[in-house]
C-alpha cells in the first residue's frame, strides 16, 4: 500500500491532521492500535482554545461543537475557599470552549469513517527508514502483515507509542519533571456547581470543578501518588470537594454516582527535536503537560496546525522550508505552554515539601492576581491560548 502521509495514532492529533489533509486533497492513512469503542470511551480533557476551535472548523468538524459546546469567558480561582474571577473575555477579548475530548474524537471519527479511516486494531506498528526519503510503516491487521509506503510519517501515537522511541537516543533530548502527586477525577451526571470552572488552592490540596455539559460534571482532587481508588468511594470524593472548593461553593455541589473515576499522575515532558528525517512528532508523542492549564489537547492541535502547514506547502510548492522549520515553530509554542502549566501547577498544589513560607508565597501570589489587572491579564492570555 502507498499513501502520502502515514499517521500513527488515532487520538485527537492524528485524527485532526488526517481530516485537515483530506480537506486539502492530501491522502493519509491513520493507524490506531485500539478499537473505536475503546478510543471513544477514554475520558480526557475538555477545554478548547479559540485556535483549536478554529482548526476544528477548518477541518469541517465544528458543527456539533458549535451546537453543544459551552463558551466560557472566565474562570474562578479560589484561595482557601475564597473565590475570585479571571475575566478572560474582558482581559483578552477571547474565550474558550468547554467540549469534551471524547466528543471531539467522535466527531472526527465520524468524518474519517466516510473514507474507511482510521485502520483500527492495527497491531505491532513499526516505523522503517524514517531518516531516508522513502520511509515506510509495517503493521498487522487481521493476522496479515501490511507494508505502507509513504512520503512522511506523522507520529501522533501519544506518550507510549512507538514513534518517539524509533528516534535514536543520541538524536534527541528529553526534558522532564515529575510531580509528587496525582489527580483523582470523577465524572457524574449531575449539574455543575457553577457556570464556570473553579481552580482551588486549599491547604488540604488542589481541587477543580469542571464540566462537560449542563448536566454532566467533572471534578478533580489532588491525591498522593500512593493513593488507591478503593480508598476513595464517591462520598469521600464529594466530601473532600466540598471542603477544598470552600463554603461559598459547597452548597451548590450536586452529588451523584460516579460514571468514571480514575487517578492520573502529573508530569511535564518535552522531547526535542520533534522531527527526525521524515518522521514528525505531534501531540503527546512529543510532550506532556500537567493538566492544570488544560493545555494537552490544545498543544496537540497546535502541533497539527504547524505540521499541516508544512506538509501542504511542500505539496503545493515543493518547498521544504516549513518541514525543516516544523520542530522549532512547534516547540516555541510548546515551551510557553509547558511554562504556563508548570507555573499554574506550582501555584495551585500542595507539595510534600511546601513549608509555611512556601504556602505564604502561594497565598500572596493568588492575592496579587486577585487585585492586579496586569497579573490577571497574564493568566488570561495564557489560558485562552497564545497566538500561533
Ligand atoms: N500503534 C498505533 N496507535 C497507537 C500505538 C501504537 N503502537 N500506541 C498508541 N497509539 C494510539 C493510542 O491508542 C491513542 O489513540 O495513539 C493515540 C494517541 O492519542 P492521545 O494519547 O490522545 O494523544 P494525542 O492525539 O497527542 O492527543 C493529545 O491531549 O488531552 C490531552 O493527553 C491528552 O489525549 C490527549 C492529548
Ligand atoms: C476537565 O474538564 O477535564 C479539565 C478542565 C480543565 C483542566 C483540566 C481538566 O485544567
Amino acid at each position: 500500500m502507498r499513501t502520502q502521509v502515514a499517521i500513527i495514532g488515532g487520538g485527537p492529533a492524528g485524527l485532526l491532521l488526517s481530516q485537515l489533509l483530506h480537506v486539502a486533497g492530501i491522502d493519509s492513512v491513520v493507524l490506531e492500535r485500539q478499537s473505536r469503542d475503546y478510543v471513544e470511551a477514554r475520558i480526557r480533557a475538555g477545554v478548547l482554545e479559540q485556535v483549536t476551535v478554529d482548526l476544528l472548523e477548518q477541518a469541517g468538524a465544528g458543527a456539533r461543537m458549535r451546537r453543544d459546546g459551552l463558551p466560557h469567558g472566565g474562570f474562578a480561582l479560589a484561595s482557601d475557599g475564597e473565590t475570585f474571577r479571571i475575566d478572560m473575555q474582558g482581559l483578552t477579548g477571547k474565550s474558550v470552549m468547554v467540549y469534551g475530548q471524547t466528543e471531539l474524537t467522535k466527531d472526527l471519527n465520524d468524518l474519517l469513517a466516510q473514507r474507511d479511516q482510521p485502520v483500527f486494531e492495527a497491531r505491532d506498528v513499526a516505523l522503517h527508514d524514517v531518516a531516508t526519503d522513502s520511509p515506510y510503516v509495517t503493521y498487522i491487521k487481521d493476522g496479515q502483515t501490511v507494508r505502507l509506503d509513504c512520503d512522511f510519517v506523522a507520529g501522533c501515537d501519544g506518550y507510549h507509542g512507538p514513534s518517539r522511541k524509533s528516534i535514536p537516543a543520541d538524536a534527541g533530548q528529553v526534558f522532564e519533571r515529575v510531580y509528587p502527586f496525582g489527580w483523582l477525577g470523577i465524572l457524574a451526571d449531575v449539574p455543575p456547581c457553577d457556570h464556570e470552572l473553579i481552580y482551588s488552592n486549599h491547604e488540604r490540596g488542589f481541587a477543580l470543578a469542571s464540566m462537560r455539559s449542563a448536566t454532566r460534571s467533572r471534578y478533580y482532587v489532588q491525591v498522593a501518588l500512593d493513593e488507591k481508588l478503593e480508598d476513595w468511594p464517591d462520598e469521600r470524593v464529594w466530601d473532600e470537594l466540598a471542603i477544598r472548593l470552600g463554603p461559598s461553593v459547597a452548597p451548590h455541589i450536586t452529588r451523584g454516582p460516579s460514571i468514571e473515576k480514575s487517578i492520573a499522575p502529573l508530569r511535564s515532558f518535552v522531547f526535542e527535536p520533534m522531527r527526525h528525517g521524515r518522521l514528525f512528532l505531534a501531540g503527546d508523542a512529543a510532550h506532556i503537560v500537567p493538566p492544570t492549564g488544560a493545555k494537552g489537547l490544545n498543544l496537540a492541535a497546535s502541533d497539527v496546525h504547524y505540521l499541516f502547514d508544512a506538509i501542504t506547502t511542500f505539496y503545493r510548492s515543493g518547498s521544504q522550508a516549513g518541514l525543516e522549520g516544523y520542530s522549532a515553530s512547534a516547540l516555541a509554542r510548546v515551551w510557553k505552554a509547558e511554562r504556563f502549566s508548570w507555573w499554574f501547577t506550582s501555584l495551585m498544589h500542595r507539595f510534600p515539601d511546601t513549608d509555611a513560607f512556601g504556602r505564604k508565597m502561594q497565598i500572596a501570589e493568588l492575592d496579587y492576581l486577585r487585585h492586579s489587572k496586569a497579573g490577571a491579564a497574564a493568566v488570561a492570555e495564557n489560558y485562552v491560548g497564545l497566538p500561533f
